[in-house]
């Protein structure tokens, strides 16, 4: 019995020790999936590894991250894999290594690569206060650094048409708001603009990346709306007497950011309707619907998150060697900013095969096969 023991340690020790070491990406290749590559750009709800090489408060590259993975804490904001990790498993895709990892470790990239990274916003001030970041700004050129990476190896047409067949996964401005906007002590742009200003400033900045990746030749483009931010530990447990419920004023933020998003998707499907498509991820009804009638998903606890200190857990976001709940899939969020991985399943689900509502106007099965 103790020897089993020792070995049945020692082997997952092994694993746990190589999956770190090495990128997770590596473990698993597929040729099912419809897409040639994946791109994701984005912030710490997709980040997977970048921010572990920068110097920044906004890591996730200790325990108890990672604690329902075979890999252990490799940097994800989250107990177990996230949104694009599973989004991969549904199209039988290869995990996409982080793009810090495939320039320091030289990892294949013909998979697709990850840029995201947290803290990062749309604005390139937003997050400054946490450290280092890499800014959307800073991965569109990081993008350029890949495709002349991938220039190396095929001519320009069988890269134009790699690049078309690829899909971008966009998951910005969650911070331009938590890190900036409602932080009225670090930044200036509440006194600045409006909020409805502030969503237009937003969104017209982000409408300049979309269009540089597309000029850049990626045709395929998922742009996930912001979550309910008035409803995460961290916003709850903000105030003088909070009472736990979702901050409506903050969720009303978010809304006219969301609008305009979805508008924008409107107007590039109009503009470049048969050779592109745009679709919007509605990640914040998902989200909604979840947290109105958690018992429906099988969740138990919406307002207080899995991993944190203070109220509702959401006062200081989870530390290293922290003891998180025990019954992490009944958890809507993980600790103070991050949903559950329980809740990214659903959320890869649904924008897998969802149907309007979830993300319009078509879902990623249905963009696998256009063009
Ligand atoms: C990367 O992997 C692909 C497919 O698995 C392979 O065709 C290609 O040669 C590899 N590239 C490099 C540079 O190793
Ligand atoms: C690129 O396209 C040519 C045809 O134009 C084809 O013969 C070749 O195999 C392709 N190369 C790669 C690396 O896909
Ligand atoms: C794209 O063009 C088709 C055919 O002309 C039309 O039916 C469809 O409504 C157009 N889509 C958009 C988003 O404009
Ligand atoms: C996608 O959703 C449709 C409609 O709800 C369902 O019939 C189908 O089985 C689903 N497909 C997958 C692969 O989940
Ligand atoms: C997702 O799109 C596929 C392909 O168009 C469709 O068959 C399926 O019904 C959609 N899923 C839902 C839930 O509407």
């Amino acid at each position: 019995m103790g020897s089993l023991l020792t070995v049945w340690i020692a082997f997952w020790s092994l694993i746990l020790i190589s999956a770190s070491a090495n990128d997770v990406s590596t473990a698993r290749q597929s040729s099912l999936s419809p897409f040639s590559a994946m791109f994701v750009f984005g912030d710490s709800l997709v980040d997977n590894g970048n921010n572990n090489y920068l110097t920044s408060f906004a890591k996730a590259n200790f325990v108890p991250y990672g604690i329902d993975t075979s890999w252990g804490p490799t940097g994800r904001f989250s107990n177990g894999k996230m949104l694009v990790d599973l989004l991969c498993e549904f199209l039988g895709h290869p995990y996409l290594p982080s793009f810090v990892a495939t320039q320091k470790q030289g990892i294949n990239i013909t998979g697709g690569v990850n840029y995201a990274s947290a803290a990062a916003g749309i604005l390139d001030e937003t997050g400054r206060y946490l450290g280092q970041r890499i800014t959307f700004n800073e991965q569109v050129q990081n993008f350029q650094t890949t495709i002349n990476q991938l220039k190396a190896t095929m001519n320009d047409m069988n890269l134009s048409q790699y690049l078309a067949k690829s899909l971008a996964l966009v998951n910005h401005g969650s911070n331009d708001y938590l890190n900036n906007y409602l932080l009225s002590g670090l930044y200036s742009s509440s006194f600045l603009y409006d909020p409805t200003a502030y969503a237009d400033i937003l969104i017209k900045q982000y409408k300049t990346y979309i269009l540089s990746l597309h000029d850049l030749g990626l045709r395929k483009f998922l742009l996930a709306a912001l979550g309910p931010l008035g409803c995460i530990p961290n916003q709850i447990s903000r105030g003088f007497f909070p009472t736990g419920a979702c901050k409506d004023e903050v969720n009303a933020m978010v809304t006219l950011f969301n609008d305009r998003l979805k508008s924008l998707v409107d107007e590039l499907n109009a503009q470049y309707n048969g050779s592109s498509i745009f679709v919007y991820g509605n990640a914040f009804a998902v989200l909604m619907q979840i947290i109105q009638d958690p018992i429906a998903y099988g969740f138990v606890t919406t307002n207080r998150a899995c991993c944190g200190i203070g109220r509702f857990r959401g006062m200081i976001s989870c530390l290293p060697y922290s003891i998180p709940c025990s019954n992490r899939d009944q958890y809507v969020f993980w600790d103070a900013f991050h949903p559950s991985e329980a809740v990214d399943k659903i959320l890869a689900l649904k924008a897998f095969n969802g149907s309007t509502s979830d993300i319009y106007p078509v879902n990623v099965s249905q963009i696998a096969i256009m063009f």
